[in-house]
């Protein structure tokens, strides 16, 4: 599993949080202090100060937090607690990087909380070398494989490239998307807090919504909330596509099946929308209707291509050929990725994409040949005009 914790150097202030040491930051060196080792604090000594809002009183904690804000190179700050003053509050927000999380919090509310306050610190990637491309993968009905083959397709991607951070997989199943679980990373993306602010979300901003996956691939991926499609703002999506697409070379979108009041918008901007379907009759019906609307309403000339998925031998039931299937989709297929659920469900299970844990898999040999063909067209320029507009 890929942990941003692993190794972090966590200063904990606070008796309540050895407990923590044990659960949720137990990939972490976590050091319980007092409030007074603060004073001569540097990143150099430690990744991340963690304090227990309720363990000192408000203005002495006030005072130390004000003080780090003098430091040289100040750690990021996060603190917990019921109860937080005002004051306190507005030292703590004086700083480069923190954050709050008021209690009660669960285990998963605190990882992500600080993963996103350490991804924060990062160095933001090298800006897209001009020529970003963007492409959304949708899936044609529930579980065709549209998570899987965007994990792959970006991981494909990432492998081609000589860059580091060039490719960027942004899931956009706002309320429970499975992209970070197969990948075995931590979503930190908080969409819902940005509310109205939306519009300052810069390059710097984004990277506290960044999981690193591997050297090349950065992944984009709310904390599950299932509320989020009605909180998050289009403005605060479309947002954060910009942005990405002015950062990375390679942006690949999970795309939610149902229509949202930003996803013909973030398809317009798209040089590829990807249609993954299975090969059964309701599958392949519904593949057409998706690709027809989605032509017809975004009326820019951009074709949606058809990904057949699961292609499994016929000797295993009464499925079509992609002769058939493309009888019935009455247009050529783009690509059949062949079936192979051992290698989906083991790769899922140990969290970490299938070119990673079964890179004999024939899956992984259809996505490389379909990344090759479609690296190899011309960027669609009325793409690119959509994503500067
Ligand atoms: N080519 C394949 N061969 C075998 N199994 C696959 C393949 N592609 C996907 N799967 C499996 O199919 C299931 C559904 O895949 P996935 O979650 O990617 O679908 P989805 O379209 O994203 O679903 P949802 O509609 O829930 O978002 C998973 O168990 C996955 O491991
Ligand atoms: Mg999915």
């Amino acid at each position: 599993m890929t942990s941003l914790l692993q190794g972090r150097r966590i200063l904990a202030l606070g008796g309540s949080l050895a407990v923590l040491a044990n659960g949720p930051l137990a990939d972490a060196h976590v050091e319980l202090a007092g409030v007074e080792r603060l004073e001569a604090i540097s990143s150099t000594a430690c990744d991340l100060v963690l304090i227990d809002a309720d363990a000192w009183e408000a203005p002495a904690l006030a005072t130390a937090v004000k003080a780090l804000s003098a430091a040289r190179a100040c750690p990021p700050v996060l603190l917990v607690g019921e109860n937080l003053p005002a004051g306190l509050v507005r030292n703590l927000m004086r700083l480069p990087h923190s954050d709050i999380v008021e209690a009660p919090f669960t285990p998963e509310q605190l990882t992500s909380a600080i993963v996103a306050l350490l991804a924060s610190t990062l160095p933001a990637p090298a800006s897209a070398s001009g020529d970003s491309r963007c492409w959304a993968v949708t899936g044609a009905v529930g579980g065709a494989g549209a998570t899987t083959l965007a994990v792959e397709i970006a991981t494909a991607l990432a492998a081609r490239s000589p860059k580091e951070r060039s490719v960027c997989l942004i899931d956009l199943n706002l309320a429970d998307g499975a992209a970070a679980a197969y990948l075995g990373a931590q979503p930190t993306m908080r969409l819902a807090d940005f509310g109205p602010a939306a519009d300052r979300l810069d390059a710097a901003m984004l990277q506290a919504f960044v999981t690193p996956v591997s050297k090349h691939l950065d992944l984009m991926a709310g904390v599950r909330d299932p509320a989020a499609f009605d909180t998050v703002s289009r403005e605060a999506v479309l947002r954060v596509l910009e942005v990405a697409c002015e950062t990375y070379d390679w942006v690949i979108l999970d795309m939610p099946r149902h229509r949202r009041a930003w996803t013909l918008e973030a398809l317009s901007g798209c040089d590829e929308v990807l249609v993954v379907s299975e090969l059964t009759v309701p599958a392949l019906i519904a593949a057409r209707s998706l690709s027809d609307e989605i032509e017809d309403t975004l009326g820019s000339g951009l074709k949606p291509r058809i990904l057949l998925n699961r292609l499994a031998s016929r000797v295993f039931g009464p499925a079509p050929s992609m002769a058939e299937a493309e009888r019935a989709l009455q247009r050529k297929a783009e690509a059949g990725i062949s079936s192979d659920w051992e290698a989906a469900a083991a790769s899922a299970n140990l969290g970490g994409p299938i070119a990673q844990h079964r890179p004999k898999s024939k899956i992984v040999k259809d996505v490389r040949m379909l990344v090759e063909r479609l690296t190899s067209a011309p960027a669609r320029r009325d793409a690119a005009s959509a994503r500067a507009a």
